[in-house]
């Protein structure tokens, strides 16, 4: 490969890998059996990016493994709707066809696991977007590190990934017990909680005990938080993850930490902005058909006086259509977007001053782009916007 024998692109490919595997004392390279590719959104790549990958693409590689997106920008279809500048929108196609090119598929949604893109447990992947890391080795047990989106591109390409720290058992140890004391019910609570926590472990992997029994709902956004706040690619839960039964023993050697009420009370406080006019935004993660159905049935029949944009993906989105769900929220006012979310969509060139959000991760970027931020949970919000 890296003789250009399989051409420019996966030579190139490879030879980023390599480099990788060199700086982080990697013994060998190691098949991985899927990539799921960040740096999607055009805000983000700006220029330079687009051209570097349609560069890339020039290149004539393709993705040898299943290989998805990340969100982008813009709603691919609603982008006008969405009031998304048409220069914005223009570059936005380019990045999504210099990706299909690569043979990426185009599912741009940060929650690939809820429509297909599911890796078995203990199987080698490259994937990046923080909370779907965070998700995909906790949860699902597979084993990757915190990608990039060139590294995952060429993963993609090559199929190979050098073999270092996640993906090697000793590397998989809890680092710090947390002891939860604390009321876990709301899927914000586990926001809240993943937010306190990365703040207390940084890039260390946690061991929670007294998670109680989280939704899938409430692991997906724990994990968004603990990546964001802290670093976190790797979590464990007592009677909750699959590994960590087998990593249990090790917690002799660790320290401990205690999360309680309070400490989740002062993180809600934190982001309690009072907010006039704010845009409610529901689906960071993207959400799943479960969170759609219950904000489909608070909307039904209801009329909505502030803005309130659900975020999901393309394969949610068209099982909520079939159900019913879209038509009752968008009947009411709101609107149901899939491609993007809040965070990499160009909210300031779309006039945003104000959001309100059920997430600890969807609030600290808000917060960092200077917007006004409130969170609470999702039922708290939508009610507050059709009032
Ligand atoms: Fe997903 Fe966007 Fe949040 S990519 S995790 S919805 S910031």
């Amino acid at each position: 490969m890296l003789a250009g024998e399989y051409g420019a692109g996966v030579a190139k490919s490879l030879e980023l890998l390599v480099a990788l595997g060199e700086v982080f004392g990697a013994e060998k390279l190691v098949p991985v059996e899927g990539a799921h590719v960040s740096g999607v959104s055009y805000k983000n790549l700006g220029d330079a990016g687009l051209e570097w990958l349609e560069d890339q693409a020039k290149l004539g590689a393709r993705a040898k493994v299943r290989a998805t997106l990340n969100p982008a920008g813009m709603d691919m279809s609603r982008w006008r709707d969405m009031n998304v500048p048409e220069k914005f929108a223009d570059r936005q196609l380019r990045v999504i066809q210099a990706f299909e090119a690569l043979g990426i598929e185009p599912t741009c949604t940060c929650t690939p696991y809820l429509v297909g893109h599911v890796p078995r447990f203990g199987t080698q992947i490259a994937w990046a977007e923080s909370s779907a890391i965070c998700y995909s080795n906790s949860i699902l047990g597979a084993r990757t590190n915190r990608e990039s989106g060139p590294t995952t591109i060429a993963s993609a390409i090559t199929g190979l990934t050098p073999l270092y720290e996640y993906r090697l058992d000793e590397n998989r140890l809890p680092g710090k017990l947390v002891e939860v004391e604390a009321r876990l019910k709301d899927p914000l609570d586990y926001s809240a909680l993943g937010y306190v926590t990365g703040k207390l472990v940084g890039t260390t992997v946690p061991y929670f005990r007294g998670l109680g029994k989280p939704s899938l709902e409430s692991l997906k956004t724990l994990g968004a938080a603990l990546a964001t706040s802290g670093g976190v690619a790797l979590w464990h839960g007592e009677g909750v993850t699959p590994e960590a039964k087998k990593v249990k023993p090790h917690l002799r050697e660790v320290e401990k930490v205690t999360v309680e009420e309070k400490d989740l009370r002062e993180a809600m406080e934190k982001f309690a902005c009072e907010v006039a006019d704010p845009v409610t935004c529901i689906g960071c993660p993207h959400c799943s058909l479960h969170e759609v159905g219950e904000i489909a049935s608070l909307c039904k029949g209801k009329e909505i006086r502030k803005k309130l944009w659900v975020f999901t993906s393309r394969g949610v989105y068209a099982e909520a259509e079939r159900k019913g769900y879209v038509r009752h929220i968008e009947d009411a006012g709101g609107r149901v977007y899939v491609d993007t979310c809040m965070v990499v969509a160009p909210l300031k060139e779309m006039g945003w001053k104000e959001v309100a959000v059920n997430s600890f991760k969807g609030a600290q970027y808000s917060a960092n782009m200077g917007l006004k931020t409130k969170v609470g949970t999702a039922k708290e919000l939508v009610k507050e916007a059709l009032k």
